[in-house]
């Protein structure tokens, strides 16, 4: 049994294409943009390896070169990491059942499954060993949220047991509650070698009704820990933030009002706060003020510029005296002095603005 020979294993998907996160995932995949300096994906393996997963299959499709790039065999990070790649994106079952052909446990035994894009103060180990003392064929984790209708809704009995599945409903009357899929999920393995092989398929639109619909079991825990989805541009600055500041979970960071990574050059005058992540060979100019946001490695703020709740692309210049607050600027962009851009301009890679230009939305 799994228990037994301290094997844990785990899929994470990380295949999206991340279209809401453009232009920052042009060149790299969602789950490896860096929050707090570090790629969401090695901050779930972290988590996960601290719970007990020794082994990790990554279920990738877009941009599938840069993680094993990155992570190579996984033995800095002290797991074990195999790639299955998906030559088409299969969806989120078609990845678990791509995946699970790399999973080396026997059917009965729990395999881990998470989303790629959340972060998550979720007891992992509590899910497993609930799992397993269930019998159940699969266990969600449930968070809950002001507003369902972006996720899939879980509406549970009074013993935990799943009554329906509803992904991103359209009509107020399927609003029937606040639990939605956290995106974490413990399966016992044979009910994943069911997926059917080599087509699409959505786990959340297909399989979990299926499942539902047989009668097995599948059991929700509804959770308060920390989550946060990284899909928007907002939440993922939000997600950076909060792991700086120790408001997401982080195991041996130590809190503080603004992280600046190696060869990071800021100013005496600079203000600087809220969770700022400064990238590796950063410079902040004079009085910057810089708030809630992450600067990519290379970055150049210049004097009197603010940079409040926005992404700053890797080499990005943002000229003196800008202002910059809720913008995404892609990688190599070079905003002129005294441009202001605010809430949602997402600024494409190469951009360069000349001086003094006021834009809203998005229209860069
Ligand atoms: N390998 C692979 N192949 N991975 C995929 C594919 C694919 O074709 N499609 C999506 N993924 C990965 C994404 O990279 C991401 O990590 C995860 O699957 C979920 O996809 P998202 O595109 O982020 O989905 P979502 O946020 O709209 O909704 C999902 O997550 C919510 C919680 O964050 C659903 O699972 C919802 O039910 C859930 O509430
Ligand atoms: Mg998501």
């Amino acid at each position: 049994m799994w228990w037994d020979d301290g094997m844990t294993e785990a899929i994470l998907l990380v295949g999206g294409q991340g279209t809401r996160l453009r232009p920052l995932t042009i060149s790299t995949p969602k789950p490896m943009l860096p929050v707090a300096g570090v790629p969401v994906t090695i901050h779930q393996i972290e988590r996960a390896r601290d719970a007990g997963v020794t082994r990790v299959v990554l279920g990738t499709s877009y941009r599938a070169e840069v993680f094993a790039e990155r992570l190579g065999d996984g033995s800095d990070l002290g797991v074990e990491i195999a790639y299955a790649v998906e030559a088409q994106p299969l969806g989120t079952g078609g990845a678990i059942r791509n995946a699970a052909d790399l999973l080396t446990c026997g059917p009965d035994d729990p395999v881990m499954v998470l989303n790629g894009d959340v972060l998550s103060g979720v007891d992992y180990r509590a899910l497993l060993a609930g799992h397993v003392d269930w019998g159940a064929a699969l266990t969600l984790h449930l968070t809950r949220v002001d507003d369902p209708t972006a996720y899939g809704l879980v509406p549970t009995g009074d013993d935990g047991q799943v009554l329906a599945f509803r992904e991103k409903p359209q009509m107020p009357e399927e609003i029937v509650t606040d639990q939605v899929n956290a995106g974490c999920y413990v399966f016992t393995r044979s009910v994943i070698d069911e997926i059917p092989a080599g087509r699409p398929v959505s786990v959340e639109r297909e399989t979990f009704p299926a499942l539902l619909d047989n009668g097995v079991l599948v059991r929700g825990v509804v959770d308060d820990a920390y989550w946060l989805d990284l899909g928007t541009p907002w939440d993922f600055v939000k997600g950076s933030a909060d792991l700086v500041r120790g408001i997401a979970p982080w195991a041996g960071h130590r809190p503080a009002p603004y992280l600046l990574l190696d060869g990071a050059e800021v100013s005496d005058q600079a203000v600087i706060g809220h969770g700022t992540t400064v990238g590796r060979g950063v410079r902040v100019i004079g009085d910057a003020v810089i708030e809630g946001s992450v600067l990519m490695d290379g970055a150049v703020v210049e004097a009197g510029a603010a940079v409040i709740d926005s992404v700053i692309g890797e080499r990005v210049r943002i000229g003196e005296g800008a202002t910059v607050v809720g913008a995404v600027i892609g990688d190599d962009a070079v905003i002129g002095a005294r441009n202001e851009l605010r809430h949602g301009v997402r600024v494409w890679p190469g951009t360069q603005l000349g001086e003094t230009s006021v834009r809203f939305s998005s229209d860069a």
